[in-house]
């Protein structure tokens, strides 16, 4: 739970109204002044119509959009795709032209506000040169604090699974969809992830791995752009295909290891994705 700095139930002292709040599931500090979300969504949907009749809260219908602009796809409805955030983003991942430049174009990003709620960004591990690139979804606190994507409980479950098959962080290479830890690990809202997506799909780009691991509903969703839920699109070859892309990626989804850890049944069908890694890398020569 998420509580804004000020508001001190009357008559509290400082330490009894923290006490409160940690009782009450309070674990982060994101303001100074409290927000009324439905009031600023409300305010929003009633903003006056622009000249042409066009609503400008609402999104707009697009003429076809250029290859730059069609780098922000999820969803590419959202008010994210055609916001100055979004542009931005898209232009400084696009500008990047290897590894180093794309860390320090997340880093420098602002248009995301995941990133003022977060300790650190987190780029990735690994080995870039490796064949596998392994696509998670966002920080937790872990994560976090240290920098560095599965590194918490569900990322050592990660490096057995990876190890199961032959591969360790000097051999894959790791990431996120979301380089910021979402406050409270709340899942990503859709713009938040609008606004992340160019950074992922030069990621990819600039890998260019063999297989990609895509571990959790919303890499699976996100890289693939559809809606399903990760039982339906887990254990099944795709291809991810990003505007940068000459020849799509073979891609494979699969639980996310915090699921299992909840839900230790699922790892037979974990077991049978990881098999599907191999053999397709097996089958193909090192390149
Ligand atoms: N879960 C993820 O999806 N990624 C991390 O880095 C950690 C936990």
């Amino acid at each position: 739970m998420i509580m804004s700095e000020n508001p001190q139930p009357n008559s509290l002292s400082a330490e009894q109204a923290l006490r409160f709040y940690l009782d009450a599931g309070v674990d982060e500090t994101i303001g100074t002044e409290p927000v009324d979300r439905y009031a600023v969504s409300l305010a929003s949907a009633k903003a006056p119509k622009a000249g042409n009749g066009a609503n400008p809260a609402l999104p707009q219908a697009k003429s076809r959009p250029t290859r730059q602009e069609s780098a922000v796809r999820h969803p590419p409805e959202t008010v994210a795709a055609s916001s100055v955030a979004g542009q931005s983003a898209v232009a400084s991942a696009g500008a990047a032209t290897n590894l180093d430049e794309l860390r320090a174009a997340v880093e420098a990003f602002d248009g995301c506000s995941l990133k003022s709620t977060a300790k650190s960004t987190v780029f990735a591990d690994g080995n870039p040169d490796g064949r596998l690139m392994v696509i998670g979804e966002a920080p937790g606190g872990d994560e976090d604090r240290q920098g560095l994507p599965f590194v918490g409980v569900s990322g050592k479950l990660l490096d057995l699974m990876l190890e199961s098959i032959g591969f360790t962080r000097d051999t894959a290479y790791i990431t996120n969809v979301i380089p910021w830890r979402p406050p409270g690990n709340r899942k990503p809202t859709p713009e938040e992830v609008a606004l992340c997506v160019p950074f992922l799909e030069r990621h990819v780009a600039l890998v260019q791995p063999e297989v990609i691991l895509m571990v959790g509903g919303l890499s699976a969703k996100t890289l693939l752009n559809r809606t399903e839920g990760i039982t339906r699109l887990r254990g099944r070859w795709e291809a991810v295909a990003t505007p940068d892309l000459d020849t799509p990626i073979p891609a494979i989804a699969t639980f996310h290891p915090a699921y299992l850890l909840r839900s230790p049944q699922q790892k037979r069908l974990v077991w049978r994705d990881l098999l599907a890694v191999k053999e397709k890398l097996d089958s193909a020569p090192a390149s």
